[in-house]
């Protein structure tokens, strides 16, 4: 009988701690978060290609779009809207930064700086609908970092990049992977 008494109390504690652990677990991942914000940076990404870009460029013809927005009176680029949203985000915070890479890109800046990067740049050609996730040190600060595949949702995305000069793609279509969204996360 004691014996049974020790075993269900070591039972409750063993259960004590297991809720324990699954609470901490429950606490948002990394993983979650990044995917989050994902969401939230490609819609607008989206929104902006197609509702303001596309429309008023080639649809309706009333603006350009240009590198050069300032003196040329246009709209900006919506890599330079993305841009300008992650200068925005740093900032503000050191508790995440993102930025739009590609594997072949106009800007030599933008090509992938890091090995996780050209890795997750790779798996997201090859996955599109997938996430790469990882961890990397950098400056001696371990970061999660999340790699998207950037996807030519609308036709002004791959028709401006094969039409650009300093572009190494000419042959990109709707629906292609034109690179990707990099999250990261420092891991405290
Ligand atoms: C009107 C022209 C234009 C449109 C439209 C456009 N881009 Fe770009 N994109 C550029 C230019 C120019 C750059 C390089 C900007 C810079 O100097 O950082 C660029 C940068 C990028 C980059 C970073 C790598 C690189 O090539 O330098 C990605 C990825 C990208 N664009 C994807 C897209 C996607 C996806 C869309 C549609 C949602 C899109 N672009 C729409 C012209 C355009």
């Amino acid at each position: 009988m004691q014996i049974l008494i020790n075993k269900s109390v070591a039972f409750v504690v063993t259960m004590m701690t297991v809720f324990a652990v699954e609470a901490v677990a429950q606490g948002v991942s990394y993983q979650r978060v990044a995917d989050m914000l994902y969401l939230v940076l490609s819609a607008d990404r989206a929104v902006y290609t197609e509702k303001v870009v596309q429309r008023l460029t080639l649809d309706e013809q009333v603006i350009m779009v240009s590198e050069h927005f300032e003196d040329d009176a246009a709209l900006p680029l919506p890599s330079q809207m993305f841009r300008f949203g992650s200068e925005y985000v740093a900032d503000e915070t050191e508790d995440f930064s993102y930025s739009l890479v590609s594997l072949d890109p106009i800007n030599k800046k933008n090509g992938p700086g890091t090995d996780l990067e050209r890795e997750g740049l790779e798996f997201v050609v090859d996955n599109p609908d997938e996430a790469f996730y990882g961890e990397e040190e950098l400056g001696g600060q371990l970061y999660f970092a999340a790699v998207y595949a950037d996807i030519a949702v609308a036709e002004a995305c791959a028709s401006c990049h094969n039409n650009h000069q300093d572009s190494p793609r000419d042959d990109l279509e709707v629906g292609d992977v034109m690179g990707g969204v990099i999250i990261r996360i420092p891991v405290e």
